[in-house]
C-alpha cells in the first residue's frame, strides 16, 4: 500500500510521520508545492525540521528514508498512491462573497483537480484538512469530472485531525479518538475499512469512530467551536472577576471539579490564537447563515467577538494602568507564539496586542524562544486574514521602527516601563525577576496575560502586577 499526503505542513508532516513510524510495511510520501518546506523536511541530522514540535524529530528520524519520504514531485507520487490524504491549508476568504468568514477552498480544489488529472488507478481520497460540511460532495464532482479515465474510481473519506500543536506527537500516539466518515454505500464502507486498518496498527478499536461523511466533517468544526467557546466563556468571567475581586483561577478550579464541566481548557488568557479556532468558527457561522440559522450563527460569532474583546481589554488595561499614556514608553513583550512549545504565530493574540500597544505609541521589545525576528516583523505588517494567502502578500509594509526583536528575555526587559507575558513559556517562570526589576524604569509594571508568574513574589520585589481575572 502506498499512502501519499498532499501538504507537508503542521498536520501533514507529523500525521504522516506517525503513520510511517507505526506502519513500517506502508510506504508514505508527503508532497508539497513548497520546495523550501520539502527541503527542510529532508534536512539531515542536526538540522531543524520546518516546524518545532516536541518529539517530532525522533519519529521522523526513525522512519525517514525507510518508509517515509518527502518530495515535491507531487504528480508522480499522487499517480502511484492508493490512499491520498489532502492536508492543505483552508484559510478564511479575504475577498469576494463570504470574505472574512467563509473557508477559501482554492488550495483544496487545486489539489483535487491535480489528483484527477494524474490518476490512472482508483484511489481513496481522504479529507484531512478542516473543511465546511458537505465539501466531500463538491470534491467528488471535481474528481469525477476531471479524470480522463472512466475506469478510475474515487472514494472520499473524511478523517479530520484533532492534534494540538505543541503536543502533536503525544496526541497522535495516544489519540482520544480517530474519526473516519465515509459514504454509507458498500464501496464507501470498504474504503473506510481500509483506512481503519491503517490506524488499527496502534489505535485501539474502541477509539476509532466511524460515522457518515457529513457527521465527520461537522464534528471537526464543532469540536473546535466548543473548545474555543470554553475559553471565551472563562475569559468573560475573567473580566467580571477583575470588577468584583473574585479570582478567575479559583473560579475555574471550583467549577472544573464538577465532573460534568471538567478541569481542562479553563485557563483564562489574553485570548485564544492559532490557525484554526477563529477560522473554523467563522466558517461555522457562515454555514449557519447560509442555511438561514441566524440565531445559531450569532451565538457562535459571539465566541470570536469575545476573543477580540479580551485582547482589546488587555491593551486598554495596560494603557490605563500606566497612567493613560504609553507613548514613547518601552514595553517588553515576552512570548509571541500563540501557545508554548511551538514556533507557530498564526493568529496569535500577540499580534493584536502588539498592534494595539504600538498604535498608542509604545516602543516594544519582543522576545520569544522559538519565533524568529523576521516572522514577528512579517506578522505585525500583514493585514488580518492575509497571512495564509501567499499569492496576495506581495505588498509588504515596511518594518515598524517601534518594534525591536531580541534573543534574550533580560535584554527585552532592560530599561522597560512594563513587561507583558503573552505566551506561557515555562522559561519565563524561571527568570530572575529581582535582577530584571533592578534594570527597569520605575514604577515597574507586569501584565501577566497567561497567569503563569508568582504574583505575590513579584509584588514583594516591588512590581505593580496586573494579572488576568485577579484582584490587584
Ligand atoms: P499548513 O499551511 O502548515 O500546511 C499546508 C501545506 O499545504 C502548505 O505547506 C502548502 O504549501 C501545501 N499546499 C497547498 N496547496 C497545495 C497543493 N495543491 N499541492 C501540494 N501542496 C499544497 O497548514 P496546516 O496547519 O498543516 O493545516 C492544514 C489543514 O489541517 C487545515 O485545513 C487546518 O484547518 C487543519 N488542521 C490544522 C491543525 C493544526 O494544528 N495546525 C490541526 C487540525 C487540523
Ligand atoms: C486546537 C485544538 O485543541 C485541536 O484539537 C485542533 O485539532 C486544532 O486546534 C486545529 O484544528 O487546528 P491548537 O490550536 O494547536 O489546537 O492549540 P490549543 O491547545 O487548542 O490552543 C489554542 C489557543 O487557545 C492557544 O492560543 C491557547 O493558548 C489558548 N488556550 C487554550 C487558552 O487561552 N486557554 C485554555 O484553557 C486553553
Amino acid at each position: 500500500m502506498k499512502i501519499v499526503c498532499i501538504g507537508a505542513g503542521y498536520v501533514g508532516g507529523p500525521t504522516m510521520a506517525m503513520i510511517a513510524y507505526k506502519c513500517p510495511e506502508i510506504q508514505v510520501v508527503v508532497v508539497d508545492i513548497n520546495q523550501a518546506r520539502i527541503d527542510a523536511w529532508n534536512q539531515l541530522d542536526g538540522c531543524e525540521l520546518p516546524i518545532y514540535e516536541p518529539g517530532l524529530e525522533e519519529v521522523v528520524q526513525a522512519a525517514r528514508g525507510r518508509n517515509l519520504f518527502f518530495s515535491s514531485d507531487t504528480h508522480k507520487h499522487v499517480a502511484e498512491g492508493d490512499i491520498i490524504f489532502v492536508s492543505v491549508n483552508t484559510p478564511t476568504k479575504t475577498r469576494g462573497v463570504g470574505a472574512g468568514k467563509a473557508a477559501d477552498l482554492t488550495y483544496w480544489e487545486g489539489a483535487a483537480r491535480m489528483i484527477a488529472s494524474v490518476s490512472t488507478t482508483s484511489k481513496i481520497v481522504v479529507e484531512k484538512s478542516t473543511v465546511p460540511v458537505k465539501t466531500a460532495e463538491a470534491i467528488e464532482k471535481v474528481l469525477r469530472r476531471n479524470c480522463a479515465d472512466p475506469n478510475v474510481q474515487f472514494e472520499i473519506l473524511s478523517n479530520p485531525e484533532f492534534l494540538a500543536e505543541g503536543t502533536a506527537i503525544e496526541d497522535l500516539t495516544v489519540p482520544d479518538r480517530v474519526l473516519i466518515g465515509g459514504k454509507e454505500t458498500e464501496s464507501g464502507q470498504r474504503a473506510l475499512a481500509v483506512l481503519k486498518s491503517v490506524y488499527q496498527h496502534w489505535v485501539p478499536d474502541e477509539r476509532i469512530l466511524c460515522t457518515n461523511l457529513w457527521s465527520a466533517e461537522l464534528s471537526k468544526l464543532t469540536a473546535n467551536a466548543m473548545l474555543a467557546q470554553r475559553i471565551s466563556s472563562v475569559n468573560t468571567i475573567s473580566a467580571l472577576c477583575e470588577a468584583t475581586g473574585a479570582d478567575v483561577q479559583q473560579v475555574a478550579h471550583s467549577i472544573g471539579t464538577d465532573s460534568r464541566i471538567g478541569p481542562k481548557f479553563l485557563n483564562a488568557s489574553v485570548g485564544f490564537g492559532g490557525s484554526c479556532f477563529q477560522k473554523d468558527i467563522l466558517n461555522l457561522v457562515y454555514i449557519c447563515e447560509g442555511v438561514g440559522l441566524k440565531q445559531v450563527a450569532d451565538y457562535w460569532q459571539s465566541v470570536v467577538s469575545i476573543n477580540d474583546y479580551q485582547k482589546q481589554r488587555f491593551v486598554e488595561r495596560i494603557i490605563e494602568a500606566m497612567f493613560n499614556t504609553i507613548s514613547g514608553k518601552k514595553i517588553a513583550v515576552l512570548g509571541f507564539a500563540f501557545k508554548k512549545d511551538t514556533g507557530d504565530t498564526r493568529e496569535t493574540p500577540a499580534i493584536d496586542v502588539c498592534k494595539g500597544l504600538t498604535q498608542d505609541g509604545a516602543k516594544l521589545v519582543i522576545y520569544d524562544p522559538k519565533v524568529t525576528e523576521a516572522q514577528i516583523h512579517q506578522d505585525l505588517a500583514t493585514p488580518k486574514f492575509e497571512w495564509d494567502h501567499p499569492q496576495s502578500s506581495g505588498t509588504k509594509s515596511p518594518r515598524s521602527s517601534a518594534i525591536t526583536v531580541v534573543e534574550d528575555a533580560y535584554e527585552a526587559c532592560e530599561g522597560a516601563h512594563g513587561i507583558t507575558i503573552l505566551t506561557e513559556w515555562d522559561e519565563f517562570k524561571k527568570l530572575d525577576f529581582e535582577k530584571i526589576y533592578a534594570s527597569m524604569m520605575k514604577p515597574a509594571f507586569v501584565f501577566d496575560g497567561r497567569n503563569i508568574l508568582d504574583h505575590a513574589k513579584l509584588r514583594e520585589i516591588g512590581y505593580i502586577v496586573y494579572a488576568l481575572g485577579k484582584p490587584l
